[in-house]
């Protein structure tokens, strides 16, 4: 095991460990997605043969977890990672057969309504999910009945004025779309289109995030801003947002 590989040990995702913590770090956009595809895999049933949605994965390493760890047949869905990038990815994990990328805008998706049993979102819904009315145009794609799940950064709660001001320092304009689990229970329920079953704060999810930005400043030899940030906050504001839902018949 090299060092990169015991920086990222975390029990918390005995799955994702199987994976090379360099494989995980040269694919990385955020807060490692495969632990938190593995955080919602955990609250979202996945059975072999599903057909899921992976919109906003990035370099798709999400999209090769789940296909790899639940035999799910994954649409690998995205706009800043081109398609032939992703392929390369899917091919060298051997699981071109499960994983198919996609490149499209989350407005104009080229999917059929009703085709997936299931559609996530790891790290990215925030992009373009806070619009009330997006739930409903992603939820059709999805089966009535199939499930719909995303994590993402979040708050602890929703506060009256940000930023909090002991993150003044480090906080960026666009952080302004991370939400608490229940501004997403009550952003989903009220479109009367979803049931949400699960909506919670990522259980130490602030740990894992600090932990991985952590092992990346040391691989790249440079000390980052976000990893400060999440040492000072210590989990009292930031975190991550896990929210399921069942689209309704
Ligand atoms: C921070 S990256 C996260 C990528 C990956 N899921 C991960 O966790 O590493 C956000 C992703 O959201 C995708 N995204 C943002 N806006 C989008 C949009 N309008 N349509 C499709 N994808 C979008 C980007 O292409 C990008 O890959």
């Amino acid at each position: 095991m090299d060092e990169l590989d015991v920086l990222l040990r975390n029990e918390r995702y005995p799955r994702s460990a199987r994976y090379s913590a360099r494989w995980m770090i040269d694919g990385a956009m955020g807060p490692n997605p495969v632990w938190q595809a593995e955080a919602l895999a955990a609250v979202l049933p996945l059975e072999p043969g599903m057909r899921v949605l992976d919109l906003g994965c990035g370099t798709a390493l999400s999209s090769i977890f789940l296909a790899k760890e639940y035999g799910v047949e994954v649409w690998a869905t995205d706009l800043w990672v081109k398609p032939d990038e992703n392929l390369r990815r899917v091919v060298e994990a051997q699981v071109e057969d499960k994983v198919h990328p996609i490149y499209a805008e989350a407005h104009a998706l080229p999917f059929a309504d009703d085709f997936f049993d299931a559609a996530v979102s790891i790290g990215a819904y925030h992009y373009f999910g806070t619009d009330d009315l997006y739930l409903g145009y992603f939820s059709r794609f999805v089966k009535r009945g199939g499930r719909i799940g995303i994590v993402q950064p979040g708050l602890a709660e929703e506060y009256e004025t940000l930023p909090p001001p002991h993150l003044e320092p480090y906080w960026s304009w666009d952080f302004c779309a991370w939400h608490s689990a229940e501004w997403w229970r009550r952003h989903w329920e009220k479109t009367g289109l979803v049931t949400v079953d699960h909506a919670d704060r990522l259980p130490d999810g602030w740990r894992d995030w600090l932990q991985w930005n952590e092992a990346c400043d040391q691989d790249s030899g440079t000390p980052g801003q976000e990893a400060e940030m999440l040492r000072i906050d210590a989990g009292s504001t930031l975190g991550f947002t896990r929210v399921t839902a069942q689209r309704t018949s």
